[in-house]
């Protein structure tokens, strides 16, 4: 089995780098990105499609016998062995012409966050962790950071149209009156390898869907940082809170956020 994740998670990086070359292709040329919504700013393009498919078919093809669960097409549900993909993280800022989104592909084995591969393609950035084994950019191992006052701490708050606004305006709030800085840069799977890497302290939002965090997960907990149980809250049927960090900004984020 052993080997078996270990050819995993280099097939996950390999479709992450291809599904990024399209993304890169689409995003050049605006024309070709065909832009709809889902509903109000929710965003849906040609490329989510085109590059899902991709994704879909290259798995499949690899590994038959795993179970696909996919943004734009759903699938399974089976966490045995079960691949999480979405095509294209941060497609509001895709859509717009902001180069800041991603491809976000995650592994569940046995009902846990085996592997993540999150490629950022204008950045050139391939983020990619296994549990238990290691957690990288580019090859260097990642790092959650040092801060140990949430004062002196920068943490991305995500939002989406799926919950209220004041609930969110009410944890800016809290946030910043504890003396922290917040963002949202508008892509939860880049929020979250942020985290991992040390450039963020941290990173919450009451509601994500599971092929926005899974893959970040496995990044956060890897590089030393903290993670609620998103599975274990039913995060994979519904979408649940996120909330990581790390161990010391954890736990006045989780207070500030309402989540803990
Ligand atoms: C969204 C982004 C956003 C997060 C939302 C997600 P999408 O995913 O990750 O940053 O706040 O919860 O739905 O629509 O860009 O794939």
């Amino acid at each position: 089995m052993t080997d078996e994740i270990a050819r995993k998670t280099l097939a996950a990086a390999a479709i992450a780098r291809a599904a990024g070359d399209l993304q890169r292709k689409f995003f050049a040329d605006r024309a070709s990105i065909g832009m709809t919504f889902k509903g109000p700013q929710d965003y849906l393009t040609a490329a989510d499609g085109a590059v899902e498919k991709l994704v879909m078919g290259m798995i499949r093809e690899a590994f038959p016998a795993d179970g696909v669960l996919g943004e734009e097409t759903g699938g399974s549900k089976d966490t045995r062995a079960l691949w999480v993909i979405d095509p294209i993280d941060g497609t509001a800022n895709f859509a717009t012409g902001i180069a800041h989104f991603c491809i976000s592909i995650a592994y569940v084995h046995e009902g846990r966050e085996e592997i993540g591969a999150i490629y950022d393609p204008m950045r050139d950035e391939l983020f990619l962790a296994r549990r238990g084994a290691f957690a990288t950019c580019n090859g260097r191992p990642m790092k959650v950071s040092a801060t140990t006052e949430f004062a002196r701490a920068q943490v991305e708050l995500g939002w989406s149209s799926r919950r209220p606004i004041r609930s969110y305006t009410e944890i800016v709030e809290r946030t910043v009156a504890a003396g922290a800085s917040f963002r949202r840069a508008g892509s939860g799977a880049l929020g979250i390898a942020y985290v991992a890497d040390g450039r963020s302290d941290g990173y919450a939002e009451i509601h994500i869907n599971s092929w926005d965090c899974l893959a970040g997960i496995v990044m956060v907990r890897e590089a030393g940082g903290r993670t609620n149980d998103f599975l274990g809250a039913g995060g994979l049927d519904e979408g649940a809170p996120i909330l990581c960090g790390n161990p010391t900004i954890y736990e006045p984020l989780g207070k500030a956020a309402g989540l803990l």
